[in-house]
């Protein structure tokens, strides 16, 4: 009998023997920014998740440097939604404001501009529509001017989840164009059509006005297709590629690390994020727990990069010694 229970004695010998770690570097924090004045407004879908004006970024900013978290992913609301969601690419819009603020306090933090309509658009789609069409060739030059636009406020990279065909290459062609060819581009490459967006839709005020995303969004049926879109996202210049929801979705991200020598990264969404948060007020999870638990499983899948609300908690637990 072979006693496997030799290495699992103590905590420090089943630390020692772990086949799996993680690091506060691997993680990105997702943000929100409202535009307005003294604005600290909780999310009520997303328990311990705010929406924040640029006057009150400060200690979340400051909190999210000090730990050690690698960077954030940043999402605009704006005051005006109209139909072609102009704020989205206004040099002078909330995300591009914001972006300036935050890399004027913390040059280091590596700010991600989300790329992508939604948030900006008053019908709540990711791209432009015609009737109840969501047209792709005509959404992505307005996609191209967000990055670039973006990127001058001082985002050190670009993160398109618009899921428009083409919308990296576009993005790369026009980057480069401007000068930016240095920047990078991380694809939110397989990213599926997910009843685990709700909460954000709520925090971000980008629920689609009718219809729903399954036009442009991936099937959740669909596992090679997953494969297909990322290997596409590769060859049209992306850096970073990502599988969305994470934990729904590992057995894509364990294909996708095993397929590609790309970073994969991983985005553990909102749903996902509140589902723990609710069991755990009910008291029914322990909730560090479950959210480590589940944070090593992505990075097991061969997730390096995990973009995640649990971010700031997770550092906090990752520095207790026992
Ligand atoms: C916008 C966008 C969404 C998310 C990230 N960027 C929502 C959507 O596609 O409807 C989801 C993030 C989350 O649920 O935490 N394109
Ligand atoms: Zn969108």
């Amino acid at each position: 009998m072979y006693r496997f229970r030799r290495l699992r004695q103590t905590e420090r010998l089943r630390d020692l023997v772990a086949e799996t770690r993680l690091d506060v570097r691997d993680f990105i924090y997702p943000l929100f920014v409202i535009d307005g004045v003294n604005i600290t407004e909780p999310v009520d879908s997303m328990p311990g998740v705010y929406r924040y004006s640029i006057d009150r970024l400060d200690s979340i900013i400051d909190e999210v440097y000090e730990s050690g978290i690698s960077g954030i992913l940043i999402f605009g609301i704006p005051k005006h939604k109209d139909a072609k969601g102009s704020d989205a690419y206004n040099p002078d819009g909330i995300v591009q404001r914001a972006i300036r603020y935050i890399k004027d306090r913390h040059p280091g933090l590596i700010v991600i501009a989300d790329i992508c309509l939604c948030e900006y658009t008053d019908h709540g789609h990711c791209g432009l529509i015609s009737g109840r069409t969501i047209l792709n060739d005509e959404t992505l030059p307005l996609l191209a001017q967000m990055a670039v636009t973006t990127v001058q406020a001082g985002a050190d990279m670009v993160a398109p989840s618009d899921m428009m065909d083409g919308d990296v290459e576009s993005i790369r062609d026009v980057l480069d164009a401007n000068g930016y060819s240095n920047v990078p581009i991380m694809g939110y490459s397989a990213k599926y059509a997910s009843g685990y967006y709700s909460p954000f839709r709520n925090a971000a005020g980008s629920a689609p006005g009718f219809g729903d995303r399954r036009s442009y969004q991936m099937d959740p049926r669909n596992g090679v297709e997953g494969i297909r879109e990322i290997q596409n996202d590769i060859e049209m210049g992306a850096d970073i590629v990502m599988v969305k929801p994470a934990l729904a979705y590992l057995d894509v991200v364990k294909e996708a690390s095993e397929t590609f020598d790309y970073p994969i990264a991983v985005y553990n969404v909102s749903g996902e994020y509140s589902m723990v948060k609710a069991a755990a007020e009910k008291g029914w999870i322990d909730e560090k727990r479950i959210v480590m638990e589940n944070l090593y499983a992505m990075r097991r899948a061969g997730a390096s990069i995990i973009i995640t609300y649990h971010a700031l908690d997770a550092a906090k637990w990752m520095k207790e010694i026992h």
